[in-house]
């Protein structure tokens, strides 16, 4: 395949950047996105040209590192897929694609397609966790029982790999669907409900302390989650954080 890649490249956090265009060849349809990137990189060392910086680790759809708007859409054109997992079969030879970074007031870009996703960071340290006793008299998690279909729901909330593509996608730039995955995957069970309401308050105080924008029920991030995540879940934390309120 032979195609055109118009990327987004800005030197620093503080330079102003630009598209710039790279023909491109050689281009297998059975290459990753990531793998066609590294294409442009080999010709681009080659030429003594800067690489483009862009983020990646796992390449198997886990870690949540890579981070790309395609043509106007975060992971691309694919559903329920990353950037690492979507591949060029998606695309036709001759196609031009656009590629630019996740874009968000607190995602600042670091150089070219690499942002700082640090923010999610610092919401799951103010409560992303459970505090587990270790002293010996831990219960076994195990002989807890939980509700098959309780269950179900906090595995599915727990898949959010903290991407940010619906940050990026969002017109808010709102992080609730994230933010709402990391608080329901424990309000669901019961090792949760010790320091649900802490977590809550802390992490939507975090959330928007970090500037993230409220959410308009749009539903744009639902749509380009890789993970599927459900809106249901900012419901829950609509309802966990009104009840935490009450509490005081
Ligand atoms: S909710 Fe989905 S889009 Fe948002 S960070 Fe988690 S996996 Fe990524
Ligand atoms: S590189 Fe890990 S999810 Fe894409």
């Amino acid at each position: 395949m032979k195609l055109t890649l118009k990327v987004w490249r800005q030197a620093n956090a503080t330079a102003s950047g630009k598209m710039v265009t790279y023909p491109i060849d050689e281009v297998s349809p059975d290459m990753s996105f990531l793998e066609m990137m590294d294409v442009l990189n080999e010709q681009l060392i080659q030429k003594g040209e800067d690489p483009v910086a862009f983020d990646h680790d796992c390449r198997e759809g886990i870690c949540g590192m890579c981070s790309m708007f395609i043509n106007g859409e975060a992971h691309g054109p694919d559903r329920l897929v990353t950037t690492c997992q979507l591949h060029m079969r998606k695309f036709k030879d001759g196609d031009t694609i656009t590629i630019e970074p996740f874009r968000a007031k607190a995602f600042p870009v670091i150089k070219d397609l690499a942002v700082d996703r640090s923010a999610f960071d610092r919401i799951q340290q103010a409560g992303g966790f459970v505090s587990i006793n270790t002293s010996g008299n831990t219960q076994d998690a195990n002989a807890i029982p939980i509700d098959k279909h309780d269950a179900d729901k906090a595995f599915d909330a727990a898949t959010c790999i903290g991407c940010g593509a619906c940050v990026a996608t969002c017109k808010n730039a709102s992080a609730m669907l994230f933010v709402s995955a990391k608080v329901s995957q424990y309000a669901l069970l019961p090792q949760g409900k010790v320091e649900a309401t802490d977590r809550v308050m802390n992490m939507v105080t975090q959330m928007d302390e970090e500037g993230f924008g409220n959410c308009t029920n749009t539903g744009a991030c639902e749509v380009e989650c890789p993970k599927g995540i459900s809106l249901e879940n900012i419901a829950r934390m609509n309802r966990e954080y009104l009840t935490a309120s009450v509490k005081g």
